[in-house]
């Protein structure tokens, strides 16, 4: 039997600009490449879990253009169910604005029919939902539908894992009904409103800890992550030394390959071991869902930096 995985989350289409530095403001730059790579950090999570074995469905919204028809026939492909993507009328299909420049990226989202992903849609699935083992949802979605999901998914017994990208406060009814939460630095100090750098980590891993979730798992990017669970001290796993291509959708193959390896039944440490390899794998290639590894792909990955 195959992990059964449903995402709650955003669809994009990324715009992506490759350049080899970021204009100055006001400055005109004649650019590289374009490409048009299907993204958005609830589908890129879902193509994650996919493309390592999992039986997973999306729900979410497109809207009826060109780029919705596109983000659709692109998850089919990965053999992921959108029976429940629905179209919205008269609503462009939420974009991604990527510069790739100097190793790094800057990213604008506009969030279109994403923002029409509405709790009525969840009330609506709930018999979908409860066909899973795993619930992954993600903030690029209005915080009443992602705060719907929490409480639907808990309420059906599953296990919910919320990513909380972007970041933004929480409320407490909604952090209570979440398993795994997976901030990076950053969004665990804007969850928290506390200090998150440095050593001060686990101090903020704690503070988010008692806002609710079951466990914290904090992304430290090259330095791997680290997790805490309620009277438990603080446990590190190493990342994977890798040559970076494009770091964008890096926290959505963490996400999928977390949801993958829990839903297939492995302790807490080994799922974010293999989360960290399937992070560092989808860096070397360009793309977010593009660049989502597959089984074999991570084979070529044994060593993690000490
Ligand atoms: O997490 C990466 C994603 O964030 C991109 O695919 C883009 O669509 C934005 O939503
Ligand atoms: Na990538």
């Amino acid at each position: 039997n195959k992990p059964r995985i449903v995402v709650i989350g955003s669809l994009n289409m990324d715009i992506v600009v490759e350049t080899s530095r970021f204009p100055r403001v006001g400055e005109t730059l004649t650019g590289e490449h374009v490409h048009f790579i299907p993204g958005g950090k609830g589908a890129n999570q879902a193509v994650a879990a996919a493309r390592l074995g999992g039986q997973t469905t999306m729900i979410g919204s497109v809207g009826d253009d060109m780029f919705g028809q596109s983000l659709i026939e692109s998850l089919q492909q990965d053999a992921i169910s959108t029976d429940h993507v629905i179209r919205i009328a008269g609503t462009p299909t939420g974009i991604a604005s990527i510069m790739l420049a100097e190793s790094d990226n800057q990213i604008v989202v506009v969030p279109g029919a994403n923002a029409s992903c509405l709790p009525e849609h969840i009330q609506a699935v709930e018999q979908v939902i409860a066909e899973h083992d795993i619930v992954l949802v993600q903030l690029e979605i209005p915080l009443e539908t992602a705060s719907a999901v929490c409480q639907l998914a808990k309420k059906l017994g599953k296990i919910v894992i919320l990513n909380p990208a972007p970041a933004r406060e929480l409320p407490e009814a909604m952090l209570k009904c979440v398993d795994y939460i997976t901030p990076n630095r950053l969004e665990l100090a804007t969850l928290t409103g506390i200090d998150a750098s440095g050593d001060h980590l686990q101090t903020a891993m704690e503070a988010l800890l008692e806002m609710g979730p079951s466990c914290v798992i904090t992304t430290l990017g090259e330095e791997g992550s680290a997790f805490l669970r309620k009277g438990e001290t603080l446990v590190k796993v190493p990342a994977y030394r890798v040559p970076v291509v494009d770091t964008t959708g890096a926290g959505d193959a963490y996400n999928g390959g977390l949801a993958y390896a829990l839903a297939a039944g492995n302790e807490l440490k080994e799922a974010v071991a293999f989360a960290c390899k399937v992070s560092a794998m989808s860096v070397t290639k360009l793309g977010a869902q593009a660049g989502m590894p597959t089984q074999e792909d991570l084979k070529i990955l044994n060593q993690p930096i000490r």
